[in-house]
């Protein structure tokens, strides 16, 4: 966290809105973060932000319960820009007039500028395409202020108090469907308030090495490495910033997916010089999941094996005091606006138990994804890594309906790693939120030359989605999806057949257990 004058406080209204503003002040270069509308005014001034965003929200500003922030905000000398739900609140609570006006916009219309504003200094005078959403509107601007565009349903789309520098647009100039958007933020960010592009990815890193050596000192700090991006960022983070006091911790479950242990060897113990501890546990995973079917046991035993194997190398490296942690910045903000202690643990099978005395380092705790894979390219690690599909902790068990046997995780490895170069191969790999093999416990009966088979289908899954809550299935092209399906077929023992998941979340999950 900092709190340097340059820092953009996003307000939170309550939807998603928030994330992707605070995430384009950041491409702007520009460090910003989430709050609550509620958070105190003494608070927010105390971070001496250098300006302020109100973000859209879900709710109007005349509902009994809808947000409100302190009006002393206004008064406060810092920039603001209120974006839809934002600008509407401003307007209602400066004086002006929000109204149901019956003719909402949602989707694309058209601005026309009727004045100027600092905010339009990149527009052509033509009119241009806005992306809005929003059933009421600002009618009449609060003293002070000048109306400067309009829309067919907005008879204000923007407004601005020169004096105060308090800004509003009805638009919403975060998302890509608005022309020039990310030039209005711009626009607020270094002419209106004046601040610098000073958030580079070399200065989160030089900032993180400083804040990692202040935390931790001389002590010895371990990490567990899950073979995923988030891990190796942190650990390839905290080892810039104390080298040797690092040892990091390769738990080999033998549900990895194809060449993973290697590259984990090979980027951390070869490239990176890292103190690397492999351990080779996939017999004693195995042997706890013998006989086990039912998709919760098999992820409690799971996650019981690996903190047990954890704990037992923990004790031998003396002295370690911290743990890393590859907590990223939405996991905080959403258990955390409302309660910053409660940091999300749900699905992370290295969440390991409260009563094990170590304190946290968690140095990508301030970052979204997509920073944290810029600072994976500019620490070094290879591109496999950094771009890297998440995979669940469990690892290919929940992709294993029914019971789990090395044969049976062999048989899916092989699919799976069939399944990833192709699609790498197609170009689609990045593009694709995630893309693997599920082995289904039945099996049914094929024919292969001149014999029936009996054996189990593969079932191809593939999926679009932007943050995991939400996910399509992808559509793959034909020609990809015949050479997966021939190639699995040819090429893996124990498959004839393969089938394609056509089922979005919701209703279904993306993984199948
Ligand atoms: P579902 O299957 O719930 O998955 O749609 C949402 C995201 O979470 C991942 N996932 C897991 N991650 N342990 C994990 O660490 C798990 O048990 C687990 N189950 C699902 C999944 O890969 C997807 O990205």
């Amino acid at each position: 966290m900092r709190d340097t004058p340059d820092t953009i406080l996003v307000v939170d209204f309550g939807a998603q809105y928030a994330q992707l503003i605070a995430r384009r002040v950041r491409e702007a270069r520009v460090y910003s973060e989430i709050v609550p509308h509620d958070l105190p005014l003494a608070e927010v001034l105390a971070r001496r932000p250098g300006g302020i965003i109100l973000s859209g929200g879900p709710q109007s500003v005349y509902a009994g319960w809808a947000p409100l922030v302190d009006p002393g905000i206004y008064d406060a000398g810092i920039p603001i820009l209120g974006i839809c739900y934002g600008a509407q609140l401003l307007a209602m609570q400066l004086g002006g007039t929000v109204a149901h006006t019956g003719s909402g916009e949602y989707g694309r219309t058209v601005l026309t500028r009727t004045g100027a504003s600092p905010l339009f200094a990149d527009w052509a005078p033509a009119p241009s395409d806005v992306w809005m959403s929003h059933a009421d509107s600002i009618v009449e601007v609060p003293p002070g202020f000048v109306a400067t565009a309009e829309s067919p349903g907005a008879p204000v789309a923007a407004l601005h108090d020169a004096e105060r520098r308090i800004h509003g647009v009805q638009f919403h100039p975060e998302v890509a469907h608005t022309d020039r958007g990310q030039q209005v933020l711009e626009r607020f960010l270094f002419d209106v308030c004046g601040v610098s592009p000073t958030w580079t990815h070399t200065s989160i890193i030089e900032a993180s090495v400083a804040a990692i050596r202040t935390q931790v000192g001389a002590a010895r700090v371990l990490c567990a490495l899950s073979g995923g991006v988030d891990s190796a960022v942190a650990a390839a983070l905290v080892h810039k910033a104390i080298g040797d006091q690092l040892t990091c911790v390769f738990v080999d479950t033998g549900l990895m997916r194809s060449g993973e242990a290697e590259q984990v060897e090979e980027t951390f113990r070869k490239q990176f010089h890292v103190d690397l501890v492999h351990v080779k546990a996939a017999d004693r995973f195995f042997g706890v999941l013998a006989g086990v079917t039912d998709p919760e046991r098999k992820r409690k035993a799971i996650g019981e094996t690996f903190i047990r194997v954890f704990e037992e190398v923990a004790g031998d490296v003396e002295g370690a005091r911290f743990l890393v942690q590859g907590t990223l910045y939405p996991d905080v903000i959403e258990s955390g606006t409302r309660d910053a202690a409660n940091i999300k643990c749900h699905h992370n099978v290295g969440g390991l138990p409260e009563d094990m005395a170590f304190e946290l380092v968690e140095p990508l705790r301030s970052l979204f994804k997509d920073e944290v894979r810029a600072v994976g390219e500019e620490l070094g690690l290879p591109d496999d890594l950094v771009w890297r599909q998440p995979f669940p902790g469990p690892g290919l068990a929940v992709r294993i309906v029914g019971e789990v046997t090395p044969e049976r995780a062999g048989i899916l490895r092989a699919a799976d790693a069939i399944v990833l170069e192709e699609i790498r191969r197609a170009g689609l790999y990045r593009e694709l939120w995630q893309s693997f093999a599920v082995l289904l416990a039945v099996r049914t009966v094929g024919v292969m030359g001149d014999e029936r088979t009996y054996a189990y289908p593969v079932v191809v899954r593939a999926v679009t989605s932007d943050d995991a809550m939400t996910a399509d299935w992808a559509r793959l092209p034909y020609d990809v999806l015949e050479r997966l399906s021939s190639r699995i077929i040819n090429e893996v023992d124990g498959v004839n057949r393969v089938a394609l998941d056509i089922t979005s979340k919701p209703p279904g999950t993306i993984e199948w257990e």
